[in-house]
């Protein structure tokens, strides 16, 4: 093994839920989590599976005071056969280097980082629920934990893996959410953090959310931080539009997260025969194809939202309802498809899941 692994089992294993219609997202945690000490000096040692639990971080902890900190989101499957997969893990590994890079945190390497998340899904692989629609979510995630407070790139820092048994995202399950045009705060500018998947971009995000909230919308969809007039994504998924037959997606200028779920419904639209443009697109371009009826569906994916309908858009008190507030067929094929692929009744063509 790349990074060999000391194992603490708990002594004192939780109930699993009862419920699995009812686990809501990232409430409910393992038994067990991984961590891995990293130093300028040693690089990475100490790599260990423990007893789910708080961390004891120092006060000054780089990642308290400037937000030296990166995750990733990723799932493994219960298949009808009782077994396991990781759906493109890679994916998310070389994201997370990448976003370690862009925030000064040490990379690891990606066979090693593999071993990593097959074991601790392994041991505690009990918690994958099995009802359809559920999964285990994989929260890898990296901090800067220097006990002094300079500002500096970071000479400690702390990898982590916990697991959550989920179902739906959002409250709204598969049913059409409803969005907000954010036309005040922005996530991210070109140079920032924004392709980054870094704590800070959500942070930001937090008041624009509770706004919409306020106002009885699900999330905000983001315009660019420039020109703040090109969509950009919505704070936990990546948006794709349906219009007149095409298929339209915020390209990656590199203030939106490049979403592994975006790759993967790119290439499967792409091999449906449709075309799919990956390009700037204004709000403005986006109200007047749903004005003349051109905007025939909209929807977001990410790992954690999956493939999410949207059947609402406001912006300024303009408010649109996209496919009669319903889910259209090529969100459903999408999500039939790629939830297929992932709980294995959909043959994976694609080599994309990796069994346990
Ligand atoms: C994911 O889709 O995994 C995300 O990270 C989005 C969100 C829960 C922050």
């Amino acid at each position: 093994m790349k990074y060999p692994i000391s194992m603490f089992p708990t002594t004192s294993p939780k109930a699993k839920p009862q419920d699995e219609s009812k686990l809501g997202f990232g409430r409910i945690f393992t038994d067990h989590m991984f961590l891995m000490d990293w130093t300028k000096a040693e690089g990475w040692k100490n790599a260990r599976i423990v007893p789910f639990g708080p961390l004891p971080i120092h006060p000054a902890s780089t990642v308290f005071h400037y937000g030296a900190e990166i995750f990733e989101g990723m799932k493994a499957y219960r298949l009808a056969d009782g077994s396991v997969q990781l759906f493109r893990p890679m994916e998310n590994i070389r994201r997370m280097n990448n976003s370690a890079r862009r925030m000064c945190l040490p990379v690891l390497d990606e066979e090693g980082a593999l071993e990593i998340l097959k074991t601790i899904v392994k041991v505690d692989a009990d918690w994958v629920p099995h009802q359809m629609g559920t999964s285990l979510y994989i929260r890898p995630f990296m901090f800067g934990n220097d006990p002094h407070l300079g500002v500096h790139s970071v000479s400690n820092a702390t990898y982590a893996v916990i697991m959550s048994p989920v179902g739906a995202y959002y409250a709204e399950g598969i049913n059409p959410v409803r969005i907000a045009i954010e036309t005040e705060d922005v996530r991210a500018v070109r140079g920032g953090t924004g392709e980054a998947k870094c704590g800070g971009n959500y942070g930001a995000s937090l008041r624009a959310g509770e706004k919409a909230e306020e106002k009885g919308f699900t999330q905000v969809l983001w315009l660019d931080g420039v020109e703040r007039k090109y969509i950009e994504e919505v704070g936990s998924m990546n948006v794709m539009f349906k219009i007149s037959g095409k298929i339209v997606t915020p390209k990656l200028t590199g203030s939106v997260l490049p979403g592994i779920t975006r790759k993967s419904c790119c290439q499967l639209l792409r091999d449906w025969g449709y075309e799919v443009e990956e390009r700037l697109i204004s709000a403005e371009e986006l109200f007047k194809a749903a004005e003349s009826g051109a905007l025939e569906e909209a929807w977001g994916t990410g790992t954690a939202a999956v493939v999410s309908p949207i059947g609402e858009l406001n912006m300024d008190g303009r408010d649109f309802i996209v496919c009669g507030n319903r889910i259209g067929p090529v969100t459903q094929k999408l999500y039939d498809t790629l939830t297929g692929i992932q709980w294995g009744t959909v043959e994976d063509t694609y080599g994309w899941t990796v069994k346990l």
